[in-house]
């Protein structure tokens, strides 16, 4: 996935390049092409203001001074996130309720990270729910444990839902459907989650709306010892 953001930045430059070449062209035409250079050069400024807004977003999420793996508690990751987050909800009029189930595994992961694809889903549900006026706009984050062992975490919402066929489409780089969106916030949460061994998954509701889950493995004991190893386990 990193790899698909940085081909989307690079295809991003590259328009610029071609566009300051075309702009450069048009000036030097005879009679120089005035109008239409201005317009080629406002789209080489909204490329470019575009490209370093999505290395500006990657570089929040991704440079923590050190990436901190840690043990984290999902659920109090969510707290916390909803803490922060609550507020802007209730503006939306999102009314949130939690599940958050008991025995999960403590996971090994960087906790702001995961606390960024937690937030990314939440607003997320909130746009979906944005222009809902005839159902509450419930929004529900339940977490869970897996039959082998993983944490999973979903945020349901009674939103606009989205066409099952283009379901691969979501999450890719600058796929959105707002009209103030990058349609970046999913392609960088499915890359934290991966790096994480985990998935990131989207499913359409029997209801309205859809549900945004992913589960993440617990972490694997730190010496695993094969049966003939002299070492002990600690
Ligand atoms: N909960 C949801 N319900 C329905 N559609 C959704 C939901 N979450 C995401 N989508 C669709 O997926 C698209 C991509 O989401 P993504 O978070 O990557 O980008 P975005 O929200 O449009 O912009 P941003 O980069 O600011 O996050 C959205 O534009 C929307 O069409
Ligand atoms: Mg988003």
């Amino acid at each position: 996935m990193t790899a698909s953001i940085a081909h989307e930045v690079s295809q991003a430059l590259s328009g610029i390049l071609t566009n300051a070449n075309i702009c450069l062209r048009m000036l030097a035409d005879e009679p120089p092409n005035v109008a239409g250079a201005v317009a080629t050069a406002q789209r080489t400024i909204r490329d470019a203001n575009r490209a370093s807004e999505v290395v500006r977003r990657l570089r929040e999420m991704f440079s923590n001074k050190e990436p901190v793996i840690e043990l984290v508690d999902l659920n109090n990751a969510v707290r916390e996130v909803i803490a922060i987050a609550g507020g802007e909800l209730t503006r939306r009029s999102a009314r949130l309720q939690t599940e958050l189930a008991d025995g999960l595994p403590a996971l090994s992961a960087n906790r702001v990270q995961l606390q960024q694809v937690i937030l990314n889903l939440l607003l997320n549900a909130a746009d979906a729910m944005g222009e809902i006026e005839d159902r509450p706009r419930s929004l529900l984050v339940r977490t869970e444990l897996e039959t082998d062992g993983a944490a999973r975490l979903e945020v349901r919402d009674v939103g606009t839902g989205f066409d099952p066929a283009i379901v691969g489409k979501l999450f890719e780089p600058f796929h959105s459907t707002k009209p103030n969106g990058m349609g970046i916030g999913l392609a960088i949460c499915r890359t934290i989650i991966e790096s994480h061994k985990g998935r990131l998954w989207a499913s359409p509701n029997d209801g309205p709306g859809a549900t945004f889950s992913f589960s993440i493995p617990a972490p694997r004991p730190k010496l695993e010892v094969d049966k003939g190893s002299t070492f002990n386990a600690v």
